[in-house]
C-alpha cells in the first residue's frame, strides 16, 4: 500500500492537541512531525483536527436473536459508522438460548463474511444461557480466539434476561480470563411486574415504556452487579447509564477502588421522557428509557468529570413504520434506535461546542478509553508511531442536518431528525485507505476486517481478593 501524507492538520488526542503532519505507510502510522516529506499521496489538512478514528463498544448489527431483528447488515451498518468518523465497531454476537458459544461465534463471523465490513469489527460474546449450550470452558476459550469481553442482559425476562448466578460465574471467568464483564443493568423482575400491571389497567402508550422501568430498576441492578463484580474479583463495565440513580453506585465504587467503568450513549444526552409523548413516540422506545432534563446535565457533567469514561451508539435499528408504531402496546415495540453514524458528531455539537467537553475529551471517551478498555489499545484509540491509520479529519465547522433521508442506516426514522449539528468527518482512514472523502463514503466492503482483541487488563485497581472457589 502507498504512504499516505497528512499535511498541515491539528492533531487531537485524549492527552492534548499540537500541529503536526502525519506520516501513514503499510497501514500504519510512522512518522508524526512538522513539515515531513513524502512521494506518496498528500491530503491536505488545513483548518482541520487530525484525531484517532472512534472506537464505537456497543452495536447491535444484523441481529437476528429471539425476538430482535436489526436492520443493519455489517456493510450498512459500518458504512455509516465511517461517515461518522467511527473505524472500529465492537459488536454484540448474541447466544441464542441453547446455541453453544462456538457455534454463536461462528455465526457472527458469517455475518461479517457474507456482508463485509468498511471499517474494523470485534465482537463480545452476549451470554443468555449458561444451562443448555454456554458452557464455561468454551467462555474461558473465546479470549484466545479475540473476544475478551462478555456481556449479560439483567432485563427482558424470559427473553435474554440471566439470573445473577449465570452473571457471577460469568464474572469470574472475565477475571481468571483477562476479560471484561459488560452489563446492561435493570432489575427484570420487577419491570416484569411493572409492565403487567400497566397493561393490565389499560397503559398502552410508549410513555409508560418509562414509567415501567423507573430509574431505581437501573440503579439497583447496577448497584448488584457492582457487588457482584467485587465479590468475583472482577472488572466491570456498565452499558448505557442513562439517570443519576444508576451513577451514584458507579461513582462510589470507583471512589472504593472498584475496577468498575460507565458508558453512556448519545441518545441519554439529548433526548428526555417527554419525547415518549409525542404522536411518533415510538421512535424514542430504547431501553433504558429516556429520562429527565435534570439527568441529562448529570450525564454530561459525569463524563466531563470521567465519572463515566465511554460513550457508546447502543446503534439498534428497527423500523418504525412496519415495527414499532404498529405494535398493539409498549411491551411489543421492539427496543432500540440507530445512533451509529451521529455518535461523535452529537458529541461534537452538545459537548465541544456548548464548551461541556474538550475536544480531547471527545477523543477519550469516543476512541481511547473505548481502545483500552477493549483491548485494542495502542493499535487504536491513539495517535503514535506503529498505531493503526485509522484517522478522522475532522472539520469543526461542517454544517449539517440530521435525517432518515440522508443517513446511511436502513433504519426509516432518526431520533435526531432535524437536529442541526456542526463539525463532521471529512475524510476518513481505515489502516491507511481513505473510506470516506469530503464527507462521502468511498469505501469498500472488505475494507474492513475482524479484529482480534488482546485480554483486558483489569484497570487501575487490582481486582479483589477471590472469596469463593472456583469451579
Ligand atoms: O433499547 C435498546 N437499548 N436496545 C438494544 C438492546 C439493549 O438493551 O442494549
Ligand atoms: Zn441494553
Ligand atoms: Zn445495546
Amino acid at each position: 500500500m502507498s504512504s499516505v501524507l497528512i499535511r498541515g492538520g491539528r492533531v487531537v488526542t485524549a492527552a492534548g492537541e499540537y500541529d503536526a503532519d502525519v506520516l501513514v505507510e503499510h497501514g500504519r502510522i510512522t512518522a508524526i512531525g512538522e513539515a515531513l516529506a513524502s512521494a506518496g499521496t498528500v491530503i491536505d489538512a488545513e483548518g482541520l483536527l487530525v484525531m484517532p478514528g472512534g472506537v464505537d463498544p456497543h452495536t447491535h448489527i444484523d441481529l437476528d436473536e429471539a425476538s430482535w431483528t436489526t436492520a443493519d447488515d455489517f456493510t450498512v451498518a459500518t458504512a455509516a459508522a465511517a461517515a461518522g468518523g467511527t473505524t472500529c465497531v465492537v459488536d454484540f454476537a448474541m447466544q441464542e438460548p441453547g446455541r453453544s458459544f462456538p457455534d454463536t461465534l461462528a455465526k457472527w463471523h458469517g455475518k461479517l463474511e457474507r456482508t463485509p465490513p468498511l471499517v474494523d469489527v470485534g465482537f463480545h460474546v452476549a451470554v443468555t444461557d449458561l444451562r443448555r449450550g454456554g458452557t464455561l470452558s468454551d467462555l474461558a476459550e473465546l479470549a484466545a480466539q479475540g473476544v475478551t469481553s462478555f456481556k449479560l442482559f439483567m432485563a427482558y425476562k424470559g427473553d435474554v434476561m440471566v439470573d445473577d448466578e449465570t452473571l457471577f460465574r460469568t464474572l469470574e471467568v472475565g477475571r481468571r480470563e483477562g476479560c471484561l464483564t459488560l452489563v446492561h443493568a435493570e432489575n427484570g423482575d420487577v419491570i416484569d411486574v411493572l409492565v403487567k400491571r400497566a397493561l393490565a389497567a389499560g397503559h398502552v402508550e410508549p410513555r409508560w415504556h418509562a414509567a415501567t422501568r423507573p430509574p431505581l430498576t437501573e440503579a439497583e441492578a447496577t448497584a448488584r452487579a457492582i457487588t457482584l463484580a467485587r465479590l468475583a474479583g472482577a472488572p466491570l463495565y456498565v452499558v448505557h447509564v442513562s439517570c443519576r440513580e444508576a451513577l451514584e453506585p458507579i461513582v462510589a465504587a470507583r471512589r472504593a477502588g472498584a475496577a468498575v467503568w460507565g458508558e453512556t450513549c448519545p441518545q441519554y444526552l439529548v433526548i428526555d421522557e417527554a419525547a415518549l409523548d409525542r404522536e411518533d413516540g415510538a421512535k424514542y422506545v430504547f431501553t433504558p428509557p429516556p429520562r429527565t432534563l435534570a439527568d441529562r446535565e448529570a450525564l454530561w457533567r459525569a463524563l466531563a468529570r470521567r465519572e463515566l469514561q465511554s460513550v457508546g451508539s447502543d446503534h439498534c435499528p428497527y423500523q418504525y413504520a412496519t415495527e414499532k408504531a404498529p405494535a398493539a402496546d409498549f411491551s411489543l415495540m421492539p427496543n432500540g434506535a440507530p445512533g451509529i453514524e451521529h455518535r461523535m458528531q452529537v458529541l461534537w455539537e452538545l459537548g465541544v461546542r456548548a464548551e461541556r467537553l474538550t475536544a480531547s475529551d471527545l477523543v477519550d471517551l469516543c476512541s481511547t478509553t473505548p481502545a483500552r478498555l477493549f483491548g485494542l489499545y495502542p493499535r487504536k484509540g491513539t495517535i503514535a508511531v506503529g498505531s493503526d491509520a485509522d484517522l478522522v479529519l475532522w472539520d469543526p465547522e461542517r454544517e449539517v442536518e440530521i435525517s432518515a433521508a440522508t443517513h446511511r442506516s436502513r433504519a426509516d426514522y432518526s431520533i435526531y431528525e432535524g437536529l442541526r449539528v456542526h463539525g463532521g468527518a471529512r475524510t476518513v482512514l481505515v489502516r491507511g485507505r481513505v473510506v470516506v472523502d469530503d464527507g462521502d463514503v468511498v469505501g469498500d466492503p472488505g475494507d474492513g476486517r475482524f479484529v482480534a482483541r488482546d485480554r483486558v487488563p483489569a484497570g487501575k485497581s487490582a481486582p479483589q481478593r477471590e472469596i469463593t472457589p472456583t469451579g
